[in-house]
């Protein structure tokens, strides 16, 4: 039941989620129109974890937390082309100077789904010229931040940003399914993860980076249904499996192909970042064409968390196996659920991380876990109805309270073993009938 000796044990954030104050990039503009954000919500002040980063190091310090995943906001740092902030480059490294005080193993993001203005003004990801200028914004942090972190992540979840962006078009910049337009966000993501790693590794061989690839098991939802189980694969292989691939071969692989060629290096991760949080059936459907024929639904009787995604801990340790054969170190860079009265997060946890645990003893290379998250947040189009935090957090008060399952972490994170040994409980049975629509994220 005990981790590996140097596991690395934390919580994951995204600055926009967290900091408050952030008025500059596509995220702000899209929270001030109406019907985006859930009750209108907006993320200024989300925790005001800009001002008070120190206490809420000391919080997870006394929680037993050896490391912390969080992100960089582009739009402070480079507020308008070519210009670097000095003041805010200074204020990121008090951040990481106060993790590396409190024995904390810093894992920086250097971009969390927010582009700055001025990105989204000229193109966003739909330009080639948005991974020119990323590389060069990473380029500059890391020669700036660089003795101060060994662990970067260029991008967070690029198959989300495509699919919220420019799928469904709930999240900036709105825009509708077109094949042609996707593949070209999507490569576009991959060039600036590609230039960026290039760039840092050349001149710090040292450090170790990687990208944090969203991943989710999909499972038919009828298996006796050949088409169920086809439109299942190719759930798998388009939205878990292209990027992926497309990294180990250094080319871009369908659908990226649809935007044109390109080839990057080899290899250009170095370790695999995973946020796992679900498992969705895939029915399918012939009106959804824009979702591979596709239709995602829940085992009925499946448990759920407040935002109704199936509760799967068996996905993780699935997920993990599956990538032995990357022969990467792999960091689960996110995992949690969205849990209100703390009922269901203390068996999410234990469950999964004896899923972590039994994917280690198959062989995966896991080296550390990565809680989302520490603070209750600002849930991007969920505003602040979703609570992920282990610690509750009030955007009026700005107080912070402990929830039982933040005790329970810190315990395991202390003694680096589980403290009782769970069972994974079996997976609901799949029904002929399926319960109804849920919403990828
Ligand atoms: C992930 C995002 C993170 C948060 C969690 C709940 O997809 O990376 O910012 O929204 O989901």
């Amino acid at each position: 039941m005990t981790f590996p000796d140097g596991f690395l044990w934390g919580t994951a954030t995204a600055a926009h989620q967290v900091e408050g104050g952030n008025h500059l990039n596509d995220w702000w503009a899209w929270e001030q129109e109406p019907g985006h954000i859930k009750n209108a919500d907006k993320s200024d002040p989300a925790c005001d974890h800009y001002r008070r980063f120190r206490e809420d190091f000391d919080l997870l310090k006394s929680l037993h937390q050896n490391a912390h995943r969080f992100s960089l906001e582009w739009s402070r740092i480079e507020p308008r082309p070519g210009e670097f902030s000095a003041s805010e480059l200074r204020h990121y490294a008090d951040v990481l100077q106060a993790l590396r005080e409190r024995g904390m193993e810093p894992v920086v993001t250097l971009h969390h789904f927010t582009n700055p203005t001025w990105i989204a003004g000229s193109g966003g990801w739909e330009s080639r010229e948005t991974a020119e200028r990323f590389a060069r914004y990473a380029d500059r942090v890391v020669t700036e931040l660089g003795s101060l972190a060994r662990y970067w992540i260029t991008i967070n979840e690029p198959t989300v940003i495509a699919y919220q962006g420019y799928v469904k078009g709930e999240w900036p910049p709105g825009k509708r399914y077109d094949i042609d337009r996707v593949a070209r966000v999507l490569a576009n993501l991959v060039r600036a993860h590609w230039l960026a790693y290039e760039r840092v590794k050349s001149r710090h061989p040292e450090l170790q980076l990687g990208l944090a690839h969203h991943l989710r098991v999909f499972d038919p939802a009828r298996p006796w249904v050949p088409l169920d189980r086809a439109v299942a694969a190719a759930f798998e292989r388009v939205f878990n499996g292209t990027i992926l691939k497309t990294l180990r071969r250094g080319e871009l692989v369908f659908p990226l192909t649809r935007a044109d060629r390109a080839s990057g290096p080899r290899p250009s991760q170095d370790f695999i970042g995973v946020n796992y949080y679900t498992r969705e059936l895939v029915k399918f459907n012939r009106h959804y064409r824009a979702e591979l024929f596709g239709e995602r639904v829940l085992p009925a009787g499946a448990p759920r968390s407040d935002l109704n995604w199936e509760i799967y801990p068996e996905g993780l340790h699935r997920t993990l196996r599956s990538l032995r054969g990357e022969g990467l170190p792999i960091f689960v860079t996110e995992n949690g659920i969205a849990d209100a009265k703390d009922a269901m997060r203390p068996a999410y946890l234990l469950a999964h991380l004896t899923s972590v645990q039994r994917a280690i003893t198959d062989g995966a290379p896991v080296r550390g876990y990565f809680h989302w998250t520490s603070l209750d947040n600002f849930e991007w189009a969920e505003g602040y109805s979703a609570k992920f935090g282990l610690i509750a957090c009030d955007p009026r008060t700005q107080e912070r309270q402990l929830r039982p399952s933040a005790q329970l972490y810190a315990e395991i994170c202390r003694s680096n073993r589980l403290p009782v040994s769970v069972e994974i409980p079996p997976a609901p049975p799949v029904d002929e009938e399926p319960a109804g629509r849920v919403d990828l994220r």
